[in-house]
């Protein structure tokens, strides 16, 4: 029997920063708007070339490898979240894999969004609960200003996404009182068209119809998101889907050393902290920084956390996640 745990932590992230004046150079949008709503008030974007998804991924993977103290050679997976993969295919896992070297190992890549950090850690933390490896490196990274709709159109969605990368080492760990206690996933695809980019894709628009088609009003390449709507599945879903990870390890919300949640919307960790009766020190955010950025926000806020001296031995670290899919889920780790 063994467990996993959370051995190095990295992140990266462009120097590029946008403010939200940046933003009303571009669009029909405002300071107050923006941090009234969501609480961000800069986020990072990729200058064209000089970064991609893979390479944040890969700048973040370094440190966390550093900082497990072990050898590139050493790992023995790799899992990469992303919706926003450099590729339509192959995944970025293989470019990880190719950049940095790494002897031929499996690399699978999640598309779980916003929640895939988490699906990803839970992968991770499987294959290793099982024996069947040692040390997996789990990456969450994503470009997103180049896909955004950067005119007033697409404003509701564009002023709140940002780019960056996390990185995470999962290590065996023998004392199965400590690490990774358990993993909760969730999906509803009923809603899966409620936070969506539908073209590209082979079901319906794909980049031919697209071009044929040159209709300068088709959004269908853009994310879409029904805000009102997924804020309330989320708020639900990540009150359960806590419950549910707590409840598993016979715990409960006093508990918590910290809730490192992902970084949606700061309106939405507020409520999350108040339901649950939190201190501002039991929650860790940094939206205001970087915006949301999906996979990604998850391992650059825990590893911010942990730099910061946030996260001690001991200590029970709780990540949850809510985005498009569908999906949500939760780790409870034992630090
Ligand atoms: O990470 C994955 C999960 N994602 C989330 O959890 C996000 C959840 N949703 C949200 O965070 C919020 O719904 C948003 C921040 C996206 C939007 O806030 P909202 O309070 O739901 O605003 P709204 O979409 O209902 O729009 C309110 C008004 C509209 O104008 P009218 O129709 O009232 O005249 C929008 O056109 O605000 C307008 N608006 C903007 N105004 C200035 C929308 N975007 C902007 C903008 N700047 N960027």
């Amino acid at each position: 029997m063994y467990n996993s745990r959370i051995a190095g932590l990295g992140y990266y992230v462009p120097e590029n920063v946008v403010t939200n004046d940046d933003l009303s150079q571009l669009m029909d949008t405002n300071d107050a708007w923006i941090q009234e709503r969501t609480g961000i008030k800069e986020r990072r974007h990729v200058i064209s070339g000089e970064d991609t998804t893979t390479t944040m991924g890969v700048k973040a993977a370094k440190i966390a490898i550093d900082r497990a103290g072990i050898d590139k050679d050493d790992i023995d997976f790799i899992v990469f979240a992303t919706l926003s993969p450099d590729y339509y295919f192959p995944g970025p896992g293989v470019l990880v894999q190719r950049d940095l070297g790494i002897k031929t190992v499996g690399a699978l890549d999640v598309r779980n969004q916003c929640s895939g950090f988490v699906y990803a850690i839970s992968v991770a933390d499987q294959y290793i609960k099982s024996g069947m490896y040692k040390n997996v490196l789990v990456i969450g990274s994503e470009l997103h200003s180049h896909g955004l709709d950067m005119t007033t159109r697409g404003r509701a969605v564009s002023v709140i996404f940002g780019d960056g990368a996390g990185a995470a080492i999962l290590t065996r760990e023998v004392d199965t009182s400590k690490g990774i206690l358990s993993t909760h996933l969730h999906s509803e695809g009923q809603h899966a068209e409620e936070l969506s980019l539908i073209a590209p894709g082979m079901g319906k628009r794909w980049v031919t119809d697209i071009i044929e088609d040159n209709d300068a009003n088709d959004e269908s390449y853009y994310p879409y998101m029904n805000g009102q709507f997924v804020f309330k599945n989320a708020v639900v879903r990540f009150s359960e889907v806590i419950m549910e990870g707590l409840k598993k390890n016979g715990l409960s919300p006093d508990d918590i050393g910290l809730l490192v949640p992902h970084q949606a919307n700061l309106r939405i960790s507020q409520f999350i902290q108040k339901k649950f009766g939190l201190r501002d020190d039991q929650v860790y955010n940094n939206i205001m920084k970087y915006g949301n950025t999906t996979a990604a926000s998850i391992p650059i806020a825990l590893t911010e956390a942990w730099e910061a001296g946030k996260v001690n031995d001991g200590d029970l670290v709780v990540l949850a996640a809510f985005g498009s899919g569908f999906t949500w889920g939760s780790v409870i780790i034992r630090w």
